[in-house]
């Protein structure tokens, strides 16, 4: 070897160990100390949860060498770590905030970063998974942090309906961090580590002399069950990771594919013979409507969404004899399936969800109405069962529908019917289609009689009125003769009903006059 070549050997050396030590400071976050700090919380790092989320030795870093505007030499790679990878095989794009680093918070350079993988994203038509450990905007960056959130909002806006995006947030989110999560399309907590509010407990103490914990405030039982705000809780982050990788599996990769088709091993001619004992006798008494669905999807296999939220209305996904479907069930279970203001923003959000990643829409229908009263109307049950309306009126996917019992009022209307474009209706013997209720109906066409009326013989009256309603109004019939469904049919051959339904509609083309946007009542 000459001595000019050892020399540009040693060269490369120095070079190559550079680089290695700069990639080891920028794997080391923000040192040691706070790594053992974070796995005290019980949290993994933000590069533990990408290697963890991701299929193996698929990620591929971008910006390990950016510093931070506030302390260059400090942090190196500044707090998030941002590149994309594979989830069973298919690419996504992922950032995830280092809380190690400044507690996450988003500078400047954070911001860049984040914006740059999300414009990657929307050029290349992949899911964006953000994994949000952070404390909001970084105070020490003043308006450039301020500056940094409105990039990402414009650019989660920007990506909505074009590529799914799905938040985890794993750490306490405060300010831009939540809302950022909030315009996206999914979010996941996980129990004992995540807490989403506008401002921690400290400030809110000092704004509103209110003495809360973050549980309280932006727990994940509180998201779950009161806000609405999170559609998924996990027990552990490894949980999250894997709700996560099923999620996306139901997804397409944008707005300009169809959902991933998975081989079925499930027999699609599969009868259920006990549906048809399903629907109980007495139409007063609940059944759950979450057996009908597992009983007819694919595997059983039926990913609920929002589940605690609302849970009178059950929306989620599942798949028919391979193909994905959005699923929207009244349960009636709970609150006798009854459309109230929280179930209808539920079903608007998901459907509009489905019709924007070209997800045919599968509803099962058991609904009394919408919820009266002056809760409901002072919370604007006419605005949010107008936001229903509007979702199931303005979608273009196939829509299948099965009214199992009762489909009243402007709920039998609202729920997939015929007349707003309901593709294939089908309904059970057991339905009831009519304006409303028997009980109600006879109460107000006979109002007369009934006050000339009392004890038994009111009782009797009342009786063989509602038999003779329910014979002439309350069955299917009286809707399958105007067309207004395809088919009444066994309740035990639903499944394979629907599979040929959203088969004979795969290709299904349907639009929308054009206009710049419809205008959902908000
Ligand atoms: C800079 C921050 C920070 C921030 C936390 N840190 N938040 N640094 N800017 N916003 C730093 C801390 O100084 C600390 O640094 C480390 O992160 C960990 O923070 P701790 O407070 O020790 O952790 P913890 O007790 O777990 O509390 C976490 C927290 C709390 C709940 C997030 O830090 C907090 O309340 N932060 C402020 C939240 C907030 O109000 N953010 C601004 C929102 S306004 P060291 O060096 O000790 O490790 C906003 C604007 C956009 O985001 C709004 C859009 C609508």
């Amino acid at each position: 070897m000459s001595q000019s070549n050892g020399a540009a050997m040693h060269a490369i050396d120095e070079k190559l160990q550079e680089l290695r030590e700069l990639r080891g400071k920028a794997r080391l976050g923000g040192g040691e100390e706070r790594i053992e700090q974070q796995h005290k919380k019980g949290k993994y790092t933000a590069r533990e949860r990408v290697v963890r989320l991701l299929d193996e030795g698929s990620f591929e870093e971008f910006d390990m060498f950016v510093t931070p505007r506030t302390d260059g030499a400090g942090f190196q790679g500044d707090g998030v770590v941002t590149g994309h990878g594979t989830v069973n095989g298919r690419p996504v794009v992922i950032f995830s905030q280092d809380f190690t680093v400044m507690g996450g918070s988003l500078g400047e350079m954070v911001a860049k970063k984040i914006c740059k993988v999300m414009d990657f994203a929307i050029k290349m038509g992949v899911p964006v998974v953000g994994l949000n450990d952070s404390g909001g905007a970084r105070i020490q960056e003043g308006v450039l942090s301020l500056a940094g959130y409105g990039e990402i909002f414009q650019r989660n806006v920007m990506a909505s309906g074009v590529v799914p995006q799905i938040s985890a947030i794993l750490g306490p989110c405060a300010g831009g961090a939540v809302y950022s999560p909030a315009l996206t399309d999914f979010t996941i907590m996980t129990e004992g580590i995540s807490y989403m509010f506008v401002t921690g407990p400290k400030v809110v103490k000092t704004v509103t002399q209110e003495d809360v914990t973050s549980d309280e405030l932006g727990g994940p039982d509180i998201h779950a069950t009161r806000s609405g705000v999170t559609h998924f809780v996990t027990d552990t982050e490894d949980e999250a990771f894997t709700l996560i990788r099923r999620l996306l599996s139901f997804l397409p990769q944008s707005n300009m594919e169809e959902p991933p088709l998975k081989p079925c091993h499930d027999p699609v001619n599969r009868v259920e013979d006990w549906l048809n004992e399903l629907v109980p006798a007495n139409p007063s008494l609940p059944y759950d409507i979450k057996r009908l669905i597992e009983a007819v999807v694919d595997h059983g296999d039926f990913l609920e969404v929002r589940a605690y939220w609302a849970p009178n209305l059950v929306v989620g996904f599942g798949r028919f004899n391979g193909r994905v479907a959005g699923i929207v069930a009244n349960q009636p279970c709970v609150l006798a399936g009854v459309l109230d203001n929280k179930a209808s923003r539920k079903g608007a959000a998901f459907i509009r969800f489905c019709n924007a990643f070209n997800i045919p829409i599968v509803t099962f229908v058991d609904v009394p109405g919408f919820m009266p009263g002056t809760v409901q109307e002072y919370e604007g049950i006419i605005m949010n069962g107008a936001k229903l309306i509007f979702a199931y009126a303005e979608c273009t996917v196939p829509k299948v529908t099965v009214i199992t019992r009762k489909a009243y009022g402007g709920a039998y209307i609202v729920m997939s019917s015929k007349h707003l474009r309901g593709d294939i209706n089908y309904a059970w013997p057991t339905a009831e289609i009519a304006v409303m209720g028997p009980r109600a109906a006879v109460e107000i066409l006979y109002g007369r009689e009934l006050a000339k009326l009392k004890g038994a013989e009111l009782e009797a009256f009342l009786k063989e009125r509602e038999q003779d309603y329910r014979e002439s109004f309350a069955n299917p019939y009286r809707a399958a003769r105007t067309g207004f469904i395809e088919d009444v049919i066994e309740p035990r051959n639903t499944r394979f009903r629907i599979i040929r339904a959203l088969e004979s509609l795969a290709g299904k083309r349907e639009s929308n006059p054009p206009r710049k946007i419809g205008l959902v009542p908000l």
